[in-house]
């Protein structure tokens, strides 16, 4: 190769080098700041909260609420960002469904929603439960903020190893199916307090699990958003897990 096209190559790879060496330091500072917000960020919010009723104490106690979701939201995409699976992992997206599911339960009742699981007793798939875990539960916080009072947020499990998550609220429609997952992106609805990071830290988990991420339409009304994970070579065929084990477990009262 002529020696100018060399040092060309060599010049492209030194920038891509640093390019990377910027990118991380930029990850590692935002994971730095945010973890540095939280504990002051807990202390205002314990001073707030002794404001009790005093005149403008609602709006203060909103905006800390907001500022604390930020900065977990900030923390979280920083770590998903660094996040590697290691390929031996197995876990069962069954229990971190239940589990997902009994968490959420008292926020969904709080709210006058219902939360349930819908799948098999367990659904063995590759992958690192905390970070599952974390998916879904941004899926279900959004789920819970769009679906109705009085409906319900269901999380399916199918022995395939997918999971999706349905609420009964207004959908996702088809033009605006990639933007989602853009950092900070919220739409129209960005009056419902979220920080738009939620769907960007679903994708980067799904993406570290080779997992497919997919919204569409839900029967009847509503947003199916949904991650197909890989399952382990040991595993039963998935009509298997589907049939004998199938259960139901719901949280919450109809308004
Ligand atoms: N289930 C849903 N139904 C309707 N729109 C949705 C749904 N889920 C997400 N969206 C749209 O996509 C946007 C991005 O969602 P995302 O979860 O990334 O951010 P967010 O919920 O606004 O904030 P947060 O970081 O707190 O999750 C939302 O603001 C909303 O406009
Ligand atoms: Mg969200």
């Amino acid at each position: 190769m002529p020696a100018e096209i060399l040092d060309m190559v060599e010049a492209i790879n030194d920038a891509l080098g640093r390019l990377e060496d910027a990118l991380e330091a930029e990850r590692a500072f935002t994971a730095e700041a945010a973890h540095a917000l939280r504990t002051p960020l807990a202390v205002l919010s314990a001073r707030v909260a002794q404001l009790r009723d005093l005149p403008g104490a609602q709006p203060l106690r909103d905006d800390v609420a907001r500022l604390t979701r930020l900065v977990e939201q900030m923390l979280s995409a920083a770590q998903a960002d660094t996040l590697v699976v290691d390929p031996a992992m197995q876990s069962d997206l069954a229990a971190i469904a239940r589990s997902v599911v009994a968490d959420m339960a008292p926020i969904a009742i709080a709210a006058g929603r219902q939360i349930a699981y819908e799948g098999p007793d367990a659904c063995p798939v590759m992958g690192d439960a905390d970070a599952i875990a974390h998916a879904m539960r941004n899926l279900a916080d959004n789920g819970l903020r769009f679906t109705p009072a009085g409906t319900e947020v269901t999380l399916t499990v199918e022995g395939t190893g997918r999971l999706s998550v349905r609420d009964h609220g207004p959908g996702i429609p088809a033009s605006h199916r990639d933007t989602v997952f853009k950092r900070f992106w919220r739409g129209a609805a960005s009056d419902l307090g979220g920080t738009g990071l939620g769907l960007a830290i679903v994708k980067r988990i799904a993406e570290a699990h080779q997992a497919e991420v997919g919204i569409s339409d839900a029967a009847g009304g509503g947003a199916l958003v949904s991650l197909q994970f890989h399952r382990p070579p040991s595993a039963l065929p998935p009509d298997r897990g589907l049939l004998p084990g199938l259960r139901r477990e719901a949280a919450g009262q109809p308004a």
